[in-house]
């Protein structure tokens, strides 16, 4: 195993500095030389998308993080309804599906139970079935329509990294492929969007490489044992995500909301020393999430908040601030999720967790 780790003291760090290579892979294996999105394993055509009238997103865990950026990505770009689902919820509540519905399931393993149920309910009431699988050959993508394979390369470590990256890239493929093939995107938008995509490889490395500053964060904080992730647009996915990150490798009582709902609930839980992880990536939103740090700054809360580089307002406002580089407000979660992971990491060794093997966690839940 030490072999395996490659230098690394954990598969998770390991599979972490994976990513820029993940992520690269899976774009560049679905771009022609012309840069045309290839997508061999999805026979959706022209019109088939016409009569898609309605998309479920289904999944567990991280994935079902993935998913959330997704309804974002496929609203947007392709202009299709998407409802997004967990897979435990969604096989027992009688959804509204036809043959003009599109039932994406998206899983790491391919094997986990309750997305596999969801699929087979989701396919019994004719739906077509499309995949977003990491293992080749896995049920889940032996019992799909179409599938979209990430290429992640094996996960390891329990708490999944490069698998939720490439099921972004996945994601943002699908929804451009489906926007292209609709028509919805001229070719300066479509452009855009891919060199902004080739360029994230790079950005998540130079995250990579300057890691110190998130390090010294998580030695600082390790004590806690309340955290609050916020954030608003599609930085609640990624609340969501660095939340669970923390939770499931360190312990610490962690729960994402969305920024706006503070004020409906959860401000009442903010005091002093309190801390909040503040995600504010999205230009449109900034104004709103400064507003909403000095909400929770006024009741006393630590801020470590996470934004694009240049947007130095924010050090007015937070306690302490991690930049990603720039890039569209779609792409963000892909470069803001990297530091989030980072910090879990860091924190977990410094309480002395078993950071690949969470304790009552498995890799894959193949039971009920
Ligand atoms: C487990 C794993 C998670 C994963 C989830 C869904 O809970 O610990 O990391 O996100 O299952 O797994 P899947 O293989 O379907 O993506």
């Amino acid at each position: 195993q030490a072999a395996e780790k490659e230098g690394y003291t954990h598969f998770m760090m390991k599979e972490i500095n994976e990513q820029p290579k993940g992520v690269h892979d899976t774009l560049h294996r679905r771009l022609d030389k012309e840069g045309n999105i290839v997508l061999d394993g999805i026979k959706i055509t022209k019109e088939d998308l016409e009569k898609i009238n309605k998309i479920y997103i289904v999944a567990c865990g991280t994935a079902y993080h993935a998913g959330l950026v997704g309804k974002y990505a496929i609203e947007k770009f392709a202009k299709i309804p998407v409802e997004i689902d967990i897979a435990s919820e969604f096989r027992y509540r009688d959804p509204f599906i036809d043959e003009n519905t599109l039932f994406i399931a998206v899983s790491q393993s391919g094997e986990t139970l309750d997305t596999l149920a969801a699929l087979r309910e989701a396919k019994r009431k004719g739906a077509r079935i499309l995949s977003i699988v990491n293992v080749v050959g896995s049920s889940v993508s032996r019992e799909s329509d179409d599938v979209f394979y990430t290429w992640a390369g094996p996960e390891i470590a329990v708490a999944s990294t490069k698998a939720y990256t490439t099921q972004l890239v996945s994601m943002y493929l699908v929804a451009l492929h489906m926007a292209v093939t609709k028509g919805m995107l001229t070719d300066v938008q479509y452009k855009t969007y891919m060199e902004e995509l080739k360029a994230i490889p790079e950005k998540i490395k130079k995250i990579l490489g300057n890691t110190e500053k998130i390090q010294q964060l998580a030695d600082a904080q390790f004590n806690n044992e309340n955290v609050f992730y916020i954030g608003r647009g599609v930085d609640v996915a990624v609340a969501y995500e660095g939340s669970l990150k923390l939770k499931e490798i360190s312990y610490i009582h962690s729960e994402a909301i969305a920024a706006g709902e503070l004020k409906h609930g959860t401000i009442a839980l903010v005091e002093q020393d309190r801390l909040i992880v503040a995600l504010a990536t999205q230009d449109k939103l900034y104004d709103k999430m400064l507003s909403n740090i000095q909400e929770v700054r006024a009741r006393g809360a630590y801020v470590i908040a996470v934004a694009k580089e240049g947007n130095k307002e924010i050090e007015k406002v937070a306690d302490k601030v991690i930049y990603i580089p720039d890039t569209l407000d779609e792409l963000t979660p892909i470069l803001s999720v990297i530091p989030l992971q980072i910090f879990s990491y860091y924190i977990a060794v410094a309480r002395g967790c078993d950071v690949d093997k969470p304790k009552n966690l498995a890799k894959s839940v193949t039971v009920e």
